[in-house]
């Protein structure tokens, strides 16, 4: 039987595992033995349950957990930890119970405050539970205030860290994302990739050691979602009286383009000459920025409150064309086969601009009128960013 993970020094085949958070054989391959002093290694013990802290903080990280968290809780245990940087029930609650995710262990409530903050009291807050918990892992996603958090809270303790989707870069230093992944890649021990350019910008840093390309974990979530809606149809097209192919679906969130409302204005500017429905789901920073702002949005653009994934996803395969900033949506565009134009002057996701089925137009509304136009891809889809199994993928490169 396997021994209970993450429990502290315990007894197995006779001899004591290591679990001290500055022990250097923590971060090979294979279970060490701490025998009196001693570090050596037993191939027999390399099957074993381990204890991985996960964090997730903000919206996508709680869709790419529910694709990992599943197999993850098959052979090992899950300390989940929710930094609390998203707390509104529709951009955090609804995702735990729409996607099947298990009830965090932890909350450390640091929502709000400047990023400094924010960090700041997640750091603190990580670092008493990975003393507490004493994991072999700790595990993070994306590019967020919590996977940042985490990287630095776990490295300082010499507790491994891997990173679900790691190597991506925008090349551009203004945005808070990007910095974050920088920083959290070369803290990591296990960089999990979901193209073979993630792993390429990696490399170019230097980065080589433990780089692995998975896939997506967001693809095995979609696939997921896609049998959902089979068996139990989204109501959202009839709750909002929408036509499949007679609107745009559109969402803005980024720093970038709400932080400066003359960018949200322009976007907004292009939403309300167009001659079609754009439902416009809006992101809690965005909202605020509107109504600070007074911010002009005529009938023809509906603001909805942010929704729950299942929903998200059928309103976006139904849609004529998306509108966005987020990373997440330009890839779920391409494998739901619906043209996408992104409001940013670059993308992480270069690989659907090259495909044919993006299009990067910055937050210009004279430049997103016309791509609304004219923007019609005809290219067919070749697959993107795995086949689907990347969770599975991920969790077995953790043995
Ligand atoms: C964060 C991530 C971004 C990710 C996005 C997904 C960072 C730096 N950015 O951006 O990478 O793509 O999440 O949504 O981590 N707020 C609410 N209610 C909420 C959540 C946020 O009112 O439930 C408010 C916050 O208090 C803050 C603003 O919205 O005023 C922005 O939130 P923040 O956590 O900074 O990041 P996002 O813009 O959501």
């Amino acid at each position: 039987m396997a021994p209970e993970a993450g429990s502290g020094p315990f007894v197995s085949n006779g001899a004591k595992l290591c679990r001290c958070l500055h022990c250097p054989t923590r971060r090979t391959n294979e279970v060490q033995i701490h025998v009196q002093g001693s570090h050596s290694s037993n191939s027999a013990e390399t099957e074993r349950v381990m204890k991985i802290v996960s964090v997730v903080g903000a919206r996508p990280q709680f869709i790419k957990a529910a694709a990992v968290s599943r197999e993850l809780r098959r052979y090992h245990r899950e300390v989940l930890l929710h930094t609390g940087q998203h707390y509104d029930f529709e951009m955090s609650g609804t995702f735990f119970a729409g996607l099947g995710l298990p009830v965090p262990d932890v909350n450390l409530g640091a929502g709000g405050g400047s990023h400094a903050t924010q960090t700041g009291v997640m750091l603190e807050g990580i670092e008493k539970v990975l003393l507490a918990e004493r994991p072999d892992w700790l595990l993070i996603y994306g590019d967020t205030n919590s996977t940042l958090a985490g990287a630095l809270a776990a490295s300082k303790l010499s507790v491994p860290v891997v990173h679900i989707e790691a190597g991506l870069r925008s090349f551009n230093r203004r945005m808070p994302e990007e910095i974050n992944r920088i920083v959290a890649d070369h803290l990591s021990d296990l960089l999990l990739c979901p193209s073979d350019t993630a792993a390429k910008n990696l490399a170019a840093e230097g980065i080589t050691r433990g780089v692995h390309v998975v896939g997506d974990v967001m693809l095995d979530v979609l696939n997921w979602a896609n049998e959902r809606l089979v068996s139990q149809p989204s109501k959202i097209l009839e709750t909002l009286g929408l036509n499949k192919q007679r609107y745009i679906l559109a969402t803005v969130h980024r720093q970038e383009n709400t932080d400066n409302h003359h960018h949200l204005a322009q976007i907004l500017n292009a939403f309300n000459s167009l001659d079609e429905a754009v439902i416009f789901a809006v992101h809690p920073r965005t909202r605020k920025v509107i109504d600070r702002e007074s911010l002009k949005v005529n009938h023809g653009t509906r603001l909805i409150d942010p929704l729950g994934y299942l929903d998200m996803m059928a309103l976006a395969s139904s849609a004529r064309l998306i509108l966005t900033d987020s990373g997440g949506l330009q890839k779920e565009a391409y494998w739901l086969g619906v043209p996408c134009i992104t409001m940013r002057p670059e993308t992480e996701w270069i690989e659907t601009v090259y495909a044919g089925w993006n299009i990067l137009v910055g937050p210009d509304s004279i430049a997103i009128v016309e791509a609304v136009h004219n923007f019609r891809p005809s290219t067919p889809r070749q697959p993107l960013y795995g086949s689907g199994f990347a969770a599975s993928k991920c969790v077995a490169l953790l043995d």
